[in-house]
């Protein structure tokens, strides 16, 4: 299934990215700075936008090895080097303290432990770093939510254990960071999350 996903996921993704989606990883993207840890890079969609910004080292971390392949051939010919790491957001392998900024796009619908995730993100996140988000999430209004609760079972075998339902907002302020930025797209389906990291 992940080879498939990852085939297919650039190709799927194409018009809304077109649309839509680039321009909020453009503008997330554009408030980051120093060492940068990406969760879940993918097949590499936020790179273009790391060059134009202040980033020292970008690290990104992600666990299928063919969203991996494709991201290292989009790396090629940027400006800014990126270092590759493969495996799970769930135990992270880096210091503590080691990273400015964490980012992850449309990631933490697919974690199988996300509880696990932010307190990885905060143990790897500087006292006062940025952990910078943009996900699909469980929308507010009861009548989506009810059908968003129907569908994932089916969704979730078909793209790689992705959740339509999961309250990301939620355990991201349980987990102790403090949320700066909670923007919301389309009745609250996709949220742009900002967070500082209390230490
Ligand atoms: C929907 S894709 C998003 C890819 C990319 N971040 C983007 O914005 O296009 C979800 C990504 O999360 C990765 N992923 C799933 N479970 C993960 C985990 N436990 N830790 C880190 N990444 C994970 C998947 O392999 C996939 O690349």
């Amino acid at each position: 299934m992940g080879k498939v996903f990852a085939f297919f996921y650039d190709k799927l993704m194409g018009p809304l990215e077109k649309k839509w989606i680039a321009r909020v990883r453009k503008k997330i993207v554009s408030g980051i700075e120093g060492n940068v840890l990406e969760i879940g890079a993918g097949t590499g969609a936020n790179f273009p936008y790391y060059s134009k910004v202040k980033v020292e080292r970008l690290v990104t971390l992600e666990p299928n090895p063919y969203m991996l392949e494709q991201a290292k051939r989009k790396a090629n010919g940027l400006k800014l080097p990126v270092e590759f790491h493969q495996g799970m957001a769930e135990t992270l392998p880096f210091n503590d303290d080691e990273f400015d900024t964490v980012v992850a796009t449309l990631v933490l619908c697919s974690v199988s432990d996300p509880q696990k995730v932010f307190q990885e993100m905060r143990r790897i996140c500087k006292q006062g770093g940025k952990i910078v988000l943009f996900e699909h999430v469980r929308t507010e209004s009861k009548s989506l939510a009810a059908l968003q609760d129907v569908l994932t079972p089916t969704w979730k075998r078909l793209c790689d254990g992705c959740h339509l339902n999961r309250d990301t907002g939620r355990y991201m302020k349980e987990s102790g960071i403090i949320m700066v930025k909670e923007k919301k797209y389309f009745k609250g389906i996709f949220v742009e999350y900002e967070g500082l990291n209390p230490k």
